[in-house]
């Protein structure tokens, strides 16, 4: 065993050995090929990055990047000096901040969370989650679809009771909604993924588990109750043999349902995010580094996605197929075409999804393109939605239990939110959590009972008109809470003006 002393010694760009969980790595030759730069590994050289590491990193990321030589075992933990982090004038206000939350009793809807959300998160943190593709437009459009969707309510019926409860690919859900996978659970909150965990399990409602999740995928399956029922969102890996290994093992572990991510063969630009990390560089580093064919300004999470393979294609479900039982369910579904295809080749369900617009700019809404895929898939195979067989889910800008009855309406199975759940514990914590399951709850009671449906088996098509759905043109003023959250983009900036700003 390691002592920290020893380890100490490795504090240069000559000799850099980091800790990281208790263990010893030497990452000298790993310094110039790091995606966040060698400037915040060097920080750390010599001791425990631990704290650093964790919430932008999957657990297992310096394991599989650094060959094994390269990782010198454990340290006594006894002999490890506690690294001193210098509190900030910026840390101090956002502290400032933190202590100034209003009560959770204040928060009335999702959006009041993103308010806060965006005052009281770290500025990495909010780049992440809160960006968006290229100019966001489709980021923006996912929410300004469910404007062009008016109800037709009914009246005079008997509404006393209303029961929203449902089946999801044959598991209870006390609601049409599910917890979608949003990578880096940490950056928000040190229990990152496990608070949706939790809060899925005591709400009755089901998360989907995402591949680059911060916490480990046993530690998220540990922590949910018995029988609580969990998915898988799937990035598939050039080599097949761990996109096996990770498909039976979660299998195994009990997993309900295989999400396959189809939308994302590249990530997209996200330039808040792409900001914030020129902004914590020294921009000479960036371009040397770019010079060097490692181009670190893409951010984090380019970095810990390269190993997604852009030739993953239809010929594969096949495999999948062969290496497990679980039903496979295509997310990230944009036209009928594709959504046909699924159906023909036997899959489980798709989501309609262009990726909380952080993928193609200009790719629709999931609710818009669900109105097709409903229309194609009666014209072409006689289907009718909800189909126990092939379940159509959309996600992306749903932020009232309103949105989530119009896509009900259409013919969706559940939808699946992102961001809010995010915003919620990352502003509260599970406390958060519990509190934004409760306001769709509420929601969805009373709106159930205004559309005049007890059941969701009465939430359908003649309720929604959805004539204007395709002209892509919003109502001038748009929605209030949506643009005072709303955070445009940036542009660049000269260096005298950015620091007076
Ligand atoms: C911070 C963040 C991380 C995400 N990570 C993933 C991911 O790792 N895999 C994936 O398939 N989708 C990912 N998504 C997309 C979500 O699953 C979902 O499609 C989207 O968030 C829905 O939009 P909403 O955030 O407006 O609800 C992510 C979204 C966000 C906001």
């Amino acid at each position: 065993m390691l002592s920290g002393k020893e380890v100490a010694k490795h504090n240069s760009r000559d000799s850099c050995w980091i800790i990281v969980h208790g263990h010893v790595y030497d990452v000298t030759e790993f310094l110039d090929d790091h995606p966040g730069g060698s400037k915040i590994i060097l920080k750390y050289a010599g001791k425990d990055a631990t704290e650093e590491y964790d919430p932008i990193h999957p657990p297992d990321a310096i394991t599989t990047n650094l060959p094994p030589e390269k990782h010198l075992g454990p340290v006594e933990p006894d002999t490890v000096e506690r690294v001193e982090v210098e509190v900030t004038d910026e840390e101090k206000a956002r502290l400032a901040r933190i202590a100034a939350r209003p009560p959770l009793s204040t928060i009335l809807n999702l959006h009041d969370f993103e308010a806060i959300a965006r005052q009281v998160m770290a500025d990495k943190a909010w780049a992440y989650y809160s960006s968006a593709a290229d100019d966001e437009i489709t980021n923006r459009e996912n929410h300004a679809a469910y404007h062009r969707i008016w109800f037709r309510p009914r009246v005079l019926r008997d509404v006393t009771e209303v029961d929203f409860a449902t089946t999801i690919l044959g598991h209870k859900s006390s609601m049409p909604i599910y917890i979608t996978a949003t990578a880096l659970g940490k950056l928000g909150h040190p229990d990152g993924e496990l608070n949706l965990t939790r809060a899925a399990g005591k709400h009755g409602v089901i998360q989907m588990i995402p591949t680059l999740a911060s916490c480990s995928f046993d530690d998220i399956v540990d922590a949910a109750l018995p029988g609580q029922v969990q998915f898988f969102q799937l990035y598939v890996n050039k080599d097949r043999k761990i996109t096996k290994r990770i498909v039976q093992h979660a299998e195994k572990r009990g997993i309900k349902g295989l999400f396959i991510t189809v939308d994302a063969p590249q990530l997209g630009r996200r330039e808040k995010d792409m900001r914030m990390k020129f902004d914590a560089e020294d921009p000479s580093e960036v371009t040397q580094a770019g010079s060097e064919g490692v181009d670190r300004s893409q951010g984090a999470a380019r970095a810990i996605s390269s190993f997604i393979d852009p030739g993953l294609n239809w010929d594969d479900l096949k495999w999948f197929k062969s290496i497990t039982t679980m039903p496979l369910i295509l997310k990230g579904v944009q036209c009928w075409e594709d959504a046909l295809e699924a159906y023909d080749r036997g899959l489980a369900g798709v989501v309609l999804s262009n990726h909380g617009g952080r993928q193609l700019d200009f790719a629709r809404s999931g609710i818009e393109v669900l109105v097709e895929v409903v229309d194609k898939l009666k014209e072409k195979r006689g289907l009718t939605f909800p189909h126990e067989k092939f379940q159509l889910f959309c996600d992306g800008g749903v932020r009232r239990a309103t949105d989530v009855l119009k896509a009900i309406a259409l013919g969706a199975t559940a939808v699946g939110i992102g961001r809010p759940f995010l915003y919620a514990y990352s502003a509260y914590g599970p406390e958060g959590m519990d509190r934004a399951l409760e306001i769709l709850h509420s929601e969805f009671e009373m709106n159930m009972r205004l559309l005049g449906a007890p059941t969701i088996k009465h939430v359908v098509p003649s309720m929604v008109d959805t004539s204007n759905i395709h002209t892509h043109i919003v109502a001038v003023p748009t929605d209030k809470l949506y643009d005072l959250n709303y955070e445009s983009l940036q542009h660049a900036m000269l260096k005298e003006v950015k620091s007076k700003l």
